[in-house]
């Protein structure tokens, strides 16, 4: 068990753990995140064997202000623009690093390119205190799903981290939307807590999917945010045995058969949605269902993060890319 604080008390606990280049676990808007130093190398090294995450996937950096992230990376016109209109907030910037940055090297894996992000709440203030960027991961083991409340990091990586601050269950639920601004276009990609509709009329224009050729955000496994039970996404009707995440006010055939049921959005509200997946997929794998169905969710605004994420959660498990 990992010592737990509530934000007032946290502060300086936070700062010290993490000048002596400790992880811990930090509330953010989207998930909890598991932050270190990112510009000391053996304080990432732990984030990697803490989340038994393969090096080869960069971790996102936390900044507190553009000051700070224009010594990190180097911005063009329109992911300026998105710095200034979504910042901070639910947005990643896939950005060329800057020369004589001091970003550790094993949080980019090697790339030229920074993912860089300015979180809401804790995660900015104690950035702003240490005076230097976070690099942060989802607070869960790789693979594993990503915890929305201090409990669920506690429950699964509390016995290998120092502290666990406590924010309370946060508001957005999936993780950032990753973005890059590239010479033909903008192109999401991670869908994540800023929708596509959000970003395009910002920019006035159509967005792009998925990176082109080769695996851009490393991290997007096949197989990610996975319970222990398997998922069947776009349900019609609930199987013996299955557990139900139900969405909307009406239900499948066989509903009332379910082992449990527990609905992300009685109202068909995809924010309330996306708050409560990641919670909802814990508690109804933890009921030792051999099967989640899952109702039909619309591809709409938030729908696109809540169905990727349910995509990858159902998928066979191996380390697979999706294809796009
Ligand atoms: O909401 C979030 O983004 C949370 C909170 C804690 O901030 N963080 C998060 O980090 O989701 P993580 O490590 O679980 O996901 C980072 C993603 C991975 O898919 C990784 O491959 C991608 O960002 N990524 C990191 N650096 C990249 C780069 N230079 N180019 C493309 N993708 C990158
Ligand atoms: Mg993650």
């Amino acid at each position: 068990m990992a010592r737990i604080l509530p934000l007032e008390a946290a502060l300086e606990p936070a700062l010290d753990l993490l000048e002596a280049g400790q992880v811990i676990a930090i509330p953010t808007e989207t998930v909890y995140g598991l932050a270190a130093d990112a510009t000391n190398g053996e304080a990432v090294a732990r984030i990697f064997e803490t989340k038994g995450r393969p090096h080869f996937n960069p971790l996102i950096v936390h900044v507190c202000d553009m000051a700070m992230a224009e010594t990190i990376a180097q911005f063009d016109e329109t992911s300026r623009r998105l710095a200034e209109s979504f910042w901070p907030g639910p947005l990643t910037l896939v950005l060329p690093l800057r020369d004589g940055h001091d970003i550790h090297p094993l949080v980019t894996a090697g790339l030229k390119t920074v993912a860089l992000r300015m979180p809401i709440g804790f995660g900015r203030d104690v950035i702003a205190r240490l005076h230097r960027p976070l690099a942060a991961p989802s607070a869960n083991t790789s693979g594993r799903i990503s915890p929305t409340n201090a409990k669920a990091v506690d429950d699964d990586l509390g016995a290998k981290i120092g502290l666990v601050v406590d924010g309370g269950a946060t508001n957005i639920g999936v993780e950032s939307t990753i973005v890059k601004v590239a010479d033909d276009g903008v192109r999401i990609l991670r869908p994540g807590g800023l929708t596509a509709e959000q970003i395009g009329d910002v920019l006035g224009l159509e967005l792009g999917r998925g990176g082109g050729s080769g695996i851009e955000a490393p991290g997007m496994l096949a197989s990610h945010y996975a319970p222990d039970a398997a998922v069947r996404l776009d349900a019609s009707e609930v199987r013996q045995h299955e557990a139900l995440l139900a969405f909307g006010p009406h239900r499948v055939t066989g509903a009332e058969t379910a082992t449990a049921m527990l609905n992300l959005s009685p109202t068909g509200d995809l924010g309330e949605a996306a708050a409560n997946l990641y919670a909802h997929l814990k508690a109804l794998d933890a009921v030792g269902a051999s099967a989640i169905a899952v109702e039909p969710i619309p591809l709409d605004g938030l729908g696109e993060a809540i169905n990727d994420r349910l995509r990858r959660a159902a998928a066979p498990r191996g380390d697979d890319i999706l294809p796009e």
